[in-house]
């Protein structure tokens, strides 16, 4: 175990953002955070549980205490016909897992490729793109219970996956430091192709693989999003918004071409990028921090922008929102 003191985050946060936090403990055993918990008696206050820090915001310095799990390896637990069950170490990049996958012939998370960020962060932050969301793979998660100092497993059924959301961002937040995660993933890959350009696509480039599935979502990122090593971003800023069935008619009557999706849980998802594009927002800067020119539901940092503007950027932009829609935009950024 490694623990750090004023401990510099920038490259740590896929905003860039310049703040420190008080300590910093990398470890790829369990057991090494449950011990510091113990002993620094941390409340769920002071303490993160850091991944890939490509969904979160600092404002200011950390006045607690960072984990960063850092366990690695890819491991099949269970193989059959039809399925193969691979245990994913939380500190392996998520992209390289996707990419392990498709190599293997294994389908299920294609559509993910390119998602920034950590293993660890996959059942926490539910990660979802072009039709596709983690938590449909996820079958177990392990973990150390901060509290108890136990290390645990948790069925995918206990973890309560909705719309980027889980358990782990309400009742057991900050409680547990993933320390792997088990997805099962399929043989006979079902492609899903439906959402936007997908299917086009991949056809663009022949037969419908596994492969082109990645490369096609790679390009259609790449399009739009900025590169964090460019522009630092945290990816869509906001969640899309979900609204009731009237409430999506009303707007639908008076901005036809207002895209909206069913969304999963019920309600009716709209596309805030779309709004906030239409509020005249895309592309404007506030200070250093920015609209990106290519996605509206993404916020840039332009260069030395402090988490203090990007919050202010995001308020004015949520601020535009509601005064021409009505919808209030809820950030999907987890702001420190
Ligand atoms: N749109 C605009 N203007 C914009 C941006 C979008 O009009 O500036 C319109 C698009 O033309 C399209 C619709 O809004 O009709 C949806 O846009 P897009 O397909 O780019 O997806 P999104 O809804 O903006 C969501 C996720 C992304 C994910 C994509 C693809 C959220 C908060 N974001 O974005 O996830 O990659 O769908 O599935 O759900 C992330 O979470 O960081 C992320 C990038």
């Amino acid at each position: 175990m490694e623990v750090k003191e004023n401990f510099n985050l920038k490259a740590y946060n896929t905003f860039a953002v310049d703040v420190k936090c008080k300590y910093f403990v990398e470890s790829d055993k369990g057991e090494d955070f449950a011990e510091f918990a113990k002993a620094y008696d941390l409340s769920r206050e002071n303490v993160l549980v850091l991944g890939g820090g490509s969904n979160l915001l600092f404002t200011e310095d950390f006045d607690g205490v960072v984990l960063y799990p850092s366990m690695r390896g890819f491991r099949v637990e269970d193989d059959d016909d039809e399925s193969v069950r691979v245990s994913v170490g939380s500190g392996e990049v998520w992209d390289d897992f996707v990419e392990w996958a498709v190599e293997h012939g294994y389908g299920g998370v294609e559509n993910l490729s390119l998602v920034p960020g950590h293993v660890g962060a996959t059942p926490v932050q539910n990660i979802g793109a072009y039709g596709v969301e983690a938590g449909e793979t996820i079958k177990r998660v392990e973990a150390v219970d901060l509290i108890s100092g136990e290390k645990v497993e948790i069925g995918a059924e206990d973890c309560r996956f909705g719309y980027r959301d889980s358990i782990f961002k309400h009742e057991w937040r900050n409680r547990f430091v993933v320390t792997r995660v088990t997805y099962c993933l399929t043989k006979r890959p079902e492609f899903r192709l439906d959402y936007g350009n997908v299917r086009e696509e991949v056809l663009k480039m022949g037969e419908v693989s596994l492969r082109h599935v990645r490369e096609a979502i790679t390009r259609i990122r790449e399009a739009k999003l900025p590169d964090v090593n460019v522009l630092p971003n945290a990816g869509s800023f906001f969640k899309n918004p979900v609204v009731g069935e009237r409430e999506a008619e009303a707007l639908r009557a008076k901005y036809p071409e207002l895209p909206v999706y069913a969304a999963k849980e019920g309600g009716v998802k709209l596309a805030a990028g779309w709004l906030i594009e239409q509020a005249g927002w895309k592309g404007r800067a506030h200070g250093h921090a920015a609209v990106h020119d290519k996605q509206a539901l993404v916020l840039v940092n332009r260069g030395g922008a402090t988490g203090i503007e990007i919050a202010r950027l995001a308020n004015e932009v949520k601020k535009a929102v509601f005064m021409r829609f009505g919808v209030v935009l809820e950030p999907e950024v987890n702001i420190i």
